[in-house]
């Protein structure tokens, strides 16, 4: 098994988003948005609160913190991502920060959320500490991540695909697995060694309806990260039948695609 270097990690990491950042909304956001209530629900977010929304790419998540009448923050490592954020929604608050080293002070936050973040950082356990330590006792923490392949489909099909026939260990700077907190148990152990209590784990069902069948690979290719670099490393002469799989996939769900999401959410103690 190859060794996670963090910092060579992070740069890829950051090196993609900053490509992407203009093509996200078009791809994953029409099923990223899906969680957005519940995760905010989880966190409590009300009115007056201060919420700090980490990894927050486009703002959806502080914007709609803020349409709850919360006063919301939104950090990105990606200075196009940010960017996005405030053409999207000019005079929300958002800047650029890591999610591993919150320029923010002990206990500023009443809760600190973050969608489809955690499964992109090269060291979850410190980000999860940072939001501990910036959040106010009694402040609550919540999560969302991708459910495992077998049930968010998207990701089981293309992961299939190029099983079948590609190569799914093509030299990419390693990370901690993206399924990682797909796991209840993984969530909970985790957020209960940073310092948090009552971790609850739920699942959001979601569905991708997808333009067309091909829109899959498309959005796959273009605009994610990882799993981007996962299909460009493929042999040029196998990317073809890879694509045509991955068609076939989402062809028999009629472009329709069960993408749950799991949902982790915990309290500071009093
Ligand atoms: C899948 S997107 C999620 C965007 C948004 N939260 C949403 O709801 O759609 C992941 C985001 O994490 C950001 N990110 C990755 N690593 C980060 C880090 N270490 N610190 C801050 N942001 C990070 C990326 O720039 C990207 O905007």
């Amino acid at each position: 098994m190859s060794t996670i270097d963090p910092a060579a990690f992070r740069r890829f990491e950051h090196e993609g988003w900053q490509e992407i950042a203009s093509r996200y909304h078009s791809g994953f956001a029409a099923v990223t948005t899906q969680s957005i209530s519940a995760l905010l629900d989880a966190a409590q977010v009300r009115p007056g609160l201060r919420v700090l929304d980490v990894a927050c790419g486009p703002g959806y998540v502080t914007a709609a913190a803020g349409s709850r009448g919360a006063h919301a923050v939104g950090i990105d490592f990606s200075s196009e991502m940010i960017e996005e954020a405030r053409g999207r929604y000019p005079g929300l608050e958002v800047r650029e920060g890591d999610a591993e080293k919150l320029s923010f002070g002990d206990s500023e936050f009443a809760a600190v959320v973050s969608n489809f973040g955690m499964l992109h950082l090269g060291r979850p356990e410190i980000a999860i500490h940072e939001s501990h330590r910036v959040l106010r006792p009694g402040g609550r923490v919540a999560f969302t991540v991708w459910d495992t392949p077998d049930k968010a489909v998207a990701f089981g099909i293309m992961i299939s695909a190029i099983q079948k026939h590609g190569d799914l260990n093509v030299p990419i700077p390693p990370g901690p697995p993206f399924f990682r907190f797909s796991d209840p148990e993984e969530c909970k152990r985790v957020l209960v060694a940073a310092g948090f209590r009552d971790p609850a784990v739920t699942h959001i069902p979601q569905v991708w309806h997808l333009e067309s069948a091909d829109a899959l690979f498309d959005v796959m290719y273009h605009g994610s990260v990882r799993n981007a670099a996962l299909l460009r490393a493929q042999k040029p002469e196998v990317l073809d039948r890879i694509r045509a799989e991955i068609r076939v996939g989402v062809d028999q769900h009629q472009n329709e695609l069960p993408m749950p999401a799991v949902l982790a959410t915990a309290r500071k103690e009093n």
